[in-house]
């Protein structure tokens, strides 16, 4: 059992926290957020993800993990220092590693014991080098201090479950003294442990992330050619998927990934290979299929309608997937500015991506549109000329496709996510625009 103390309570830093006290650790969990901090130590999860609040009371209870501002008494004697904080993209595609560095000189600063740090924000190829130097240029007393690279590959959504049954744990260290204490703090995690040298740790993740947005963009890419030959994505991909080197996952044709990782990391790969001087032709590829993904309904519709002004539209789903809240880099952000542009009265749906959504496109007025937040799917379906489906929630699939025949003015649904048949829809007399199939 070691003393852990966890910078940031990001969807990073507080899963890895609670993942370990759960497994016996003794974690702190340190954020400059107070009002955060109070809501964690009255046992409520500042984000939205399954199991996490149950976790976290249980171990709070248990004494094993405790929440705080005071970065000074958790850094002080850790064992280890597990570093979650975030590392926004900048204009110019880099990563923004300041709050790294803020961390990293408390740490320099604080430390009275041999401490490991472990970086698990996603940090471009070669700056765990630099932290360690930065860290070892303010240390203040004489103690041994190294940084390992731990990758995290946790899903929203799925957050717990990615790192308790972990496919893979990476750690990247450039001694045994690290890679022991690493080894050690995630042995009772009884997973894979995959160790390697910093930097291909640092770059396991990239290329990891990069390589799941290039397999939707290239099922995008796919898709738009299946509608021009009239083939069916959905059927290309079953059979696809049965060759084992391709594998099931991640086949899903749709209105292009979004959320925090994968638009990041794709544009700071491009951005570090351009720096050495080299272009990374697959990964600018991906990135740009994305870009014109997401506004291909949009785009269909266009061609529909003569105008969306005055038009009532439904919008289903706001969030960039189904099971969080998080609206980063959501096909919706994309889309709604482009309707309310065109004049759309929007009725928009979401079971709890609205509140985030509001704080961007308050309730009323946008211009020449308006949107309007619903409760009830069949709220914003109530008299619409036009649906557009945009996350793929469950209740949103419960809605059967008579539903739109009924509710609609005119029933014209623009689906990004597959969710229906297209013979059920036929059927129901809905006109039906999807990706990838006619
Ligand atoms: C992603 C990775 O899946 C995690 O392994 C990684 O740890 C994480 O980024 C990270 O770097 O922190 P996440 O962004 O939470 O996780 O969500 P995903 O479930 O991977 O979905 C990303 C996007 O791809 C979503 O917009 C989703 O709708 C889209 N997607 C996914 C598709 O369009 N098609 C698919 O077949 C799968």
């Amino acid at each position: 059992m070691y003393k852990i103390a966890v910078a940031g309570t990001g969807y990073v830093g507080l899963v890895s926290g609670v993942s370990l006290a759960e497994v016996g650790h003794r974690v702190t969990c340190v954020d400059i957020d107070e009002k955060k901090i109070n809501i964690m130590k009255q046992g409520i999860s500042p984000i939205y993800e399954q199991d996490l609040e149950g976790l976290m009371q249980k171990n709070y209870a248990a004494g094993r993990l405790t929440y705080t501002t005071d970065y000074q008494s958790a850094y002080k004697d850790a064992d280890a220092v597990f570093i979650g904080v975030g590392t926004p993209e900048q204009p110019d595609g880099s990563a923004n590693l300041s709050f790294i560095a803020t961390v990293a000189r408390q740490i320099a600063e604080t430390i009275e014991n041999d401490c490991l740090i472990v970086v698990k924000s996603t940090v471009p190829v070669g700056t765990n080098d630099k932290v360690e130097q930065f860290i070892q240029d303010f240390l203040v007393h004489d103690v041994k201090v190294e940084v390992a690279s731990n990758p995290e590959f946790l899903a929203q959504g799925t957050a717990v479950r990615d790192t308790l049954q972990a496919a893979r744990i990476i750690i990247g260290t450039e001694s045994t003294w690290a890679e022991e204490r690493l080894m050690k703090i995630y042995e009772p995690f009884k997973l894979p442990i995959v160790s390697v040298n910093r930097r291909s740790a640092e770059m396991i993740k990239y290329a990891s992330n990069d390589f799941l947005a290039l397999k939707i963009s290239y099922m995008n890419d796919i898709a738009n050619l299946c509608e021009l030959v009239g083939a069916d994505i959905q059927d290309v991909a079953r059979g696809m998927s049965y060759d084992e080197r391709i594998g099931s996952k991640f086949l899903n044709a749709g209105i292009g990934y979004g959320g925090s990782c994968f638009p990041k990391d794709t544009t700071a790969l491009e951005y570090l290979a351009k720096q050495h001087g080299y272009q990374l032709r697959t990964v600018t590829a991906t990135i740009n299929v994305n870009k014109d993904q997401k506004t291909i309904l949009y785009r269909k519709a266009c061609r529909r309608l003569i105008t969306f002004s005055g038009l009532k539209v439904a919008v289903l789903g706001l969030t960039f997937k189904p099971g969080t809240d998080d609206l980063r880099e959501a096909p919706s952000l994309d889309n709604v500015p482009l309707l309310l542009a065109q004049g759309a009265d929007i009725y928009a749906y979401d079971p709890v991506g609205k509140e985030n959504f509001k704080r961007k496109y308050p309730a009323g007025k946008h211009g020449v549109g308006s949107i309007t937040y619903v409760e009830q799917i069949e709220n914003a379906l109530d008299d619409a000329n036009v649906c557009f489906i945009f996350t793929e929630w469950g209740q949103i699939k419960e809605i059967e496709p008579e539903a739109y025949k009924k509710l609609m003015r005119t029933p014209l649904v623009y689906d990004g996510r597959n969710i229906y048949s297209t013979a059920a829809m036929k059927e129901a007399q809905v006109e039906y625009y999807s990706i990838g199939r006619s």
